[in-house]
C-alpha cells in the first residue's frame, strides 16, 4: 500500500494527539458522566432522558457530574390544561425556573405571604428560595424550561419518578396526549412519600388563576417597569430583560444581568446570570479563568465558543451545555456579534460576580455602539 511521507506524519500526529488527548475522554458526551470533569452536552442529547406523563425530563449537569454543587435539567412538554406538579416545598433546595421557550405560569407562596403568580415566556425567571409553596404549568406546545436546583443530586427525585425514555429522534417531547393519569405527577398518596427527596406536599395550597396582563396580583410589575433580585429568602421574579444590568467593558462587551447573586443564595454560595457577549476582538486577548467552583454556560442565543483544560475549543450552539469543574483553566468568546448565555456558578466569586465587580450598572441589553 502507498503511504506519502505527508501521510505518514499526519497520522503520525493524529495518533500523537489521540494519546495526548485528555484522558483519552471526549469532550462530547451523551449524558452527564458520573464523576467531575469537563464536558459539553448538546441539546436534546439524552442526558439520561426520563418522562412522567407528557413532560420530558432531561438532566445536563447532575449531582455526580458536578460533586453536588448544581443540577441543570429541562422539561420539554406539551401544554397542559392542569397543573405539571402537585404544590409542594423543598425546605433544603433553591430551585430556579429559567423559561428557555414556550410558555409557562409559575406559582409562588412563602409563608403567609401573598400568593404570586406570573405568566413566563422566553428570558422570564423565578427564584423558588427554600420552604417556598411552588407549582407550574406549561401552557404552549414547543415550552422549554430550565431548572437549576442548588444543591445538586436533586435529579434523584426524577429518576425515581420518571420512565426512561430513548429514542432514535432525540424528538423535544413524546408527541403524545396526556393520559390523565398524572398530569399533575404523583397522586396524592405517593408526593407524600417523596420527602427523602425534599418534596413536602402542600396538599392546601390552591392556585389563584385572576391573572391580569401574565401577573397575579395584578399591581405587581410584570414585563411594565424593573425588576429587583429577592430579598434575602423572599421568592422572586425577573422579566428578560427588566432586571439589574451591569457592562464589563475589560475584554470585548459583556453584560450580566445577575438572576441570583451569592446575596441571594446565601449559604448555597451559587450565582446565576445570562451574560451577553460581544464579537472577540481579534486584537484582544480572552482571558483565561479557573474558578474555586463548577461553572456551566448554557447557549441562549448566538454561538459561544469554550475552550477548557487541554481540549480542543468546542463551539456551541442554542441549548448546548458545557460544564467546568473546579480548578480546571478555560476560556470563553464568541466569534459573532451577539451571543447570549445562561451561566450557573458555584462559589460567591465566579465569572458572573467578577464580571459585575469589574463593570458597571448599565441600562440597557444591548452594547455601545463603539
Ligand atoms: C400514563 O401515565 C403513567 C404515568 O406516567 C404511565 O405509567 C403509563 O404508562 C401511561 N399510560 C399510557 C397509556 O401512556
Ligand atoms: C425550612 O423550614 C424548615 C422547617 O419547616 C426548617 O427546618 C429549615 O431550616 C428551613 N430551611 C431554610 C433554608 O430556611
Ligand atoms: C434507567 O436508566 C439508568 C441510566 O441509564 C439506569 O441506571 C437504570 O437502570 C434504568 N432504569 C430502568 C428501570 O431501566
Ligand atoms: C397547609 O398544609 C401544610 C402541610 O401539608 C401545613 O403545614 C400548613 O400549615 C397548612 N396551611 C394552612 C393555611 O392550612
Ligand atoms: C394590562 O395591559 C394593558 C395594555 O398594556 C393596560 O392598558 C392595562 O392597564 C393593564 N392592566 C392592568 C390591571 O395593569
Ligand atoms: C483593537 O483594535 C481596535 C480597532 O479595531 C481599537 O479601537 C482598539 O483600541 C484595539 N484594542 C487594543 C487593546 O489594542
Amino acid at each position: 500500500m502507498f503511504s506519502s511521507p505527508a501521510l505518514i506524519t499526519a497520522l503520525a500526529l493524529a495518533t500523537a494527539a489521540s494519546a495526548f488527548a485528555v484522558n483519552a475522554n471526549p469532550l462530547y458526551v451523551e449524558e452527564a458522566p458520573d464523576h467531575l470533569r469537563p464536558y459539553v452536552i448538546q441539546h436534546y442529547k439524552n442526558s439520561h432522558a426520563v418522562t412522567i406523563d407528557t413532560q420530558l425530563y432531561r438532566f445536563m449537569v447532575t449531582g455526580p457530574s458536578s460533586e453536588n454543587a448544581f443540577t441543570l435539567l429541562a422539561t420539554n412538554a406539551p401544554g397542559s390544561g392542569s397543573l405539571g406538579v402537585l404544590p409542594h416545598i423543598h425546605r433544603r433546595h433553591y430551585e430556579n425556573f429559567f423559561n428557555y421557550k414556550g410558555r409557562f405560569q409559575l406559582w409562588v407562596q412563602k409563608d403567609n405571604g401573598e400568593q404570586q403568580a406570573r405568566v413566563l415566556s422566553p428570558g422570564d425567571y423565578g427564584a423558588v428560595v427554600p420552604n417556598t409553596t411552588h407549582t407550574f404549568q406549561i401552557t404552549d406546545p414547543d415550552t422549554e424550561l430550565l431548572g437549576v436546583i442548588v444543591p445538586g443530586g436533586f435529579e434523584d427525585l426524577f429518576y425515581a419518578l420518571g420512565t426512561n425514555f430513548t429514542s432514535g429522534t432525540d424528538t423535544p417531547y413524546v408527541p403524545s396526549k396526556s393520559n390523565g393519569s398524572s398530569s399533575a405527577g404523583p397522586d396524592p398518596g405517593m408526593i407524600a412519600s417523596l420527602q427523602e427527596f425534599d418534596v413536602y406536599a402542600q396538599l392546601n395550597f390552591t392556585e389563584r388563576r385572576d391573572l391580569v396582563n401574565g401577573s397575579a396580583p395584578s399591581s405587581a410589575t410584570w414585563h411594565s417597569s424593573t425588576n429587583a433580585l429577592g430579598e434575602v429568602g423572599e421568592p422572586y421574579f425577573v422579566a428578560n430583560g427588566y432586571g439589574p444590568k451591569y457592562l464589563n467593558s475589560l475584554h470585548g462587551y459583556q453584560i450580566v444581568q445577575p438572576l441570583v447573586t451569592p446575596k441571594q443564595a446565601q449559604s448555597l454560595e451559587y450565582s446565576m446570570s445570562t451574560i451577553s457577549i460581544n464579537a472577540a476582538k481579534p486584537n484582544v486577548t480572552v482571558p483565561t479563568y479557573t474558578l474555586e467552583g463548577a461553572a456551566a454556560f448554557e447557549v441562549l442565543e448566538g454561538l459561544l465558543t469554550v475552550q477548557i483544560g487541554d481540549y480542543e475549543e468546542a463551539t456551541l450552539s442554542s441549548g448546548d451545555v458545557a460544564f467546568i469543574p473546579p480548578a480546571v483553566p478555560f476560556k470563553y468568546w464568541s466569534d459573532i456579534a451577539f451571543t447570549k448565555v445562561l451561566f450557573i456558578g458555584a462559589g460567591t466569586n465566579s465569572i458572573d460576580t467578577q464580571l459585575i465587580a469589574g463593570g458597571k450598572s448599565w441600562d440597557y441589553v444591548t452594547f455601545p455602539t463603539q
